[in-house]
Formats: structure tokens, C-alpha cells, sequence
């Protein structure tokens, strides 16, 4: 058996990328009986960004019914906000004494991020070590990420292999992460990486109309409606060929090479295979925010379930620092 675990940031609405980056690869993960699932909100890493606490509140239930709605099964696994664990911050302290500076201050994100930041907090910088916390504090052996977390994962390894040796016992589980091969990195609407940072993603969820509009956001080059285009330079061709099937792909490559087919055309089609796609996840995602208390039930069901787990790895490295 296999322990699974992980967990998306509640900084802004759950978007493409976490979903087909993350939360599919995650949850085809849970559905296998020998596997036993830990899939959480990380709502406390958000503060890092999100101030105002109505807005991550609601950023939290959009992210929880994101998971409910892409077919988490919480009867059998484990479904929480990283908040409501508070073991998770002594941990975050024990292990902050371990994580060396140039570790931290090498690691891609906060550089990125940094740079473009006007609130360079030192929860930025320490972010690595609370989602080392994350994974170390409920033994977890499998972690599926996007390949932006990659670094992440080798940092929580670092510190738990550091953590092991030094004390002469195994107090840690070092966990693997798990990217798959066809997992690429999902582009947001201007080409780069989707991400809450660059203010560039899609939100499957959102209601038809301003789903519709920001689709029809997404930059292409000026190529004339007349004119052929070159369908492997393309932003919506390319978040086209991720959702659709091969004869829609092969489709749609024709329609780009032979003109008289503009990328309004492109991105209506988009839309429309995003509508049917996705319509039974927003169907239920709808239903959980508007059902707030049901999305409160399932997460104090789950949080209840990983408490126990978070106490007693605790005691464990408590024990092993001489804290007990
Ligand atoms: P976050 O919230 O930025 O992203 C959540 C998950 O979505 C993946 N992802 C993507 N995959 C493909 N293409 C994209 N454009 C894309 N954007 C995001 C990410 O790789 C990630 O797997 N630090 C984490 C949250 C976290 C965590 C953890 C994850 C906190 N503690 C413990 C695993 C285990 C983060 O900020 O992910």
C-alpha cells in the first residue's frame, strides 16, 4: 500500500493546470484500492499572497469543491484544509532548523517570485519548508505534482534525509515525487506557464459567459482570418490538442493549415469542448459552493481523519529532538 498525498494552494480560483497537472493524476492515484489518499488545501501557504481573509475563504471552498468535483472520494481517503492541522506549524519550526539558508534562497520559485513580488515576505522563503511539513508529517511515500514542484519534493527529501541521518533513525519517510511523462506543463492565455502569478489562467468553473470572454483573451500572432496558420505555434491549439481527442485534433491542425478559418473559430471551439468536457465537474462544483455547509462537512470528516496522523508523527519527532 501506498501512502498518496497532495495538496493545491488556495492564492486565487483552482484553475486548468492544477487539475490536469495535479488533481486527475492525484485522483486516478486514489482510485486504486492498494493506495490510501491524502489530498488537502494548502490555505495556510496562500497567506504568503492572500491578505484579505473573505477571499481566501472562498478561494479554500472553490479549491475543496474542485477536488469533490474532478471525483475525490472522501469516503475512503483523506480530505482537509492544511489550516485546520495545526501540528503542521510546531513541525514547520522543528524543521525550519534544518533547512540550510542556501537551500532556500537557491530555490526556483522564491527567485521567480521575488522578482516580481511587491510583499517579499519570509513565508515566501520558508515555503519549501511548510510543504516539507506537508508531506513529511503524514508519511507520505507518493507525491504527484506538476513539474514546477519538482525542486520542492528534492528539498523535502534533503531535509528528511538530513533529519535521518543526523538522529541515526528512521524517523522520516522519504517520499517520491510523481510526475507524469504526459503531464506537460499546461500554458496559460499569454503562452507561459498557467499560473495565479502571471494572472493568465482558466477557470474551468467559471459561469459560461465570462469563461467565454476569457478564452477569447488568449494571444495569437495577426495572421489574417484568409490566411493559413501555423497550428504548433499557437496557444489555443495548443490547449485545444490537450482536451481534445485525436480525430478533433487532426481536425482542427486542417482547419489551421487551410485558411479562411480564423482563431475566433479556434477559440469558440475551445469554449465549447471545455463546456462538454468538464460539465458533470461543474455541475458539481456549482452545487458544492452553493451548498457550502455540505463542503464544511466533508472537509471536518477528513480533518478529524488526518489530525490523528499529523499528532503522531509529531510526537515521533518530538520525541527523536528531546521535546518529550
Ligand atoms: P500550486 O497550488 O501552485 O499548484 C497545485 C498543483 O498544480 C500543478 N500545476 C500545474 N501543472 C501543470 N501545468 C501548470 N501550468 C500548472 N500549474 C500548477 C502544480 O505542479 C501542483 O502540483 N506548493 C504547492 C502546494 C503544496 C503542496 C504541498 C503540493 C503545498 N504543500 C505538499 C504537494 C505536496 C503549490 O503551490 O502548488
Amino acid at each position: 500500500m501506498a501512502r498518496i498525498l497532495t495538496g493545491i494552494q488556495s492564492s486565487g480560483k483552482p484553475h486548468l493546470g492544477n487539475i490536469l497537472g495535479a488533481m486527475k493524476p492525484a485522483i486516478d492515484l486514489s482510485n486504486d484500492p492498494q493506495n490510501e489518499s491524502f489530498f488537502f488545501i494548502a490555505d495556510l501557504h496562500s497567506l504568503i499572497t492572500i491578505k484579505d481573509p473573505q477571499t481566501r475563504i472562498d478561494n479554500t471552498n472553490a479549491v475543496a469543491a474542485a477536488w469533490l468535483a474532478c471525483g475525490f472520494n472522501t469516503e475512503q481517503n483523506t480530505f482537509y484544509r492544511q489550516s485546520r492541522i495545526p501540528e503542521v506549524c510546531e513541525m514547520n519550526w522543528y524543521l525550519n532548523c534544518f533547512a540550510p539558508f542556501p537551500m532556500l534562497a537557491n530555490a526556483h520559485s522564491f527567485k521567480d517570485k521575488s522578482d516580481r513580488l511587491s510583499d517579499v515576505n519570509a513565508g515566501l522563503f520558508t515555503y519549501p519548508v511548510l510543504m516539507a511539513c506537508d508531506i513529511l508529517m503524514y508519511d507520505a511515500n507518493v507525491v504527484p505534482v506538476g513539474k514546477d514542484q519538482r525542486q520542492h519534493l528534492e528539498i523535502t527529501r534533503d531535509i528528511a534525509n538530513a533529519f535521518n541521518n543526523q538522529y541515526g533513525e528512521e524517523t522520516f519517510v522519504i517520499p517520491e515525487a510523481q510526475i507524469g511523462k504526459e503531464v506537460m506543463t499546461i500554458p496559460g492565455i499569454d503562452g507561459q506557464k498557467m499560473s495565479k502569478t502571471y494572472a493568465n489562467t482558466i477557470d474551468i468553473f467559471q459561469a459560461d459567459k465570462p469563461l467565454r470572454k476569457n478564452i477569447m483573451k488568449i494571444v495569437t500572432d495577426s495572421t489574417p482570418l484568409e490566411e493559413p496558420k501555423d497550428p504548433d505555434n499557437d496557444i489555443t491549439f495548443s490547449l485545444y490538442s490537450i482536451l481534445a481527442d485525436e480525430n478533433q485534433v487532426e481536425e482542427m491542425r486542417q482547419n489551421y493549415l487551410g485558411g479562411n478559418y480564423g482563431y475566433g473559430h479556434a477559440k469558440q471551439a475551445l469554449y465549447e469542448l471545455i463546456l462538454e468536457k468538464f460539465a458533470k465537474e461543474r455541475e458539481t462544483y456549482n452545487y458544492y459552493m452553493e451548498n457550502p455547509d455540505l463542503l464544511e462537512k466533508e472537509l471536518v470528516k477528513g480533518e478529524e481523519k488526518a489530525r490523528v496522523v499529523a499528532k503522531d508523527v509529531l510526537k515521533r519527532v518530538k520525541s527523536t529532538l528531546g521535546f518529550i
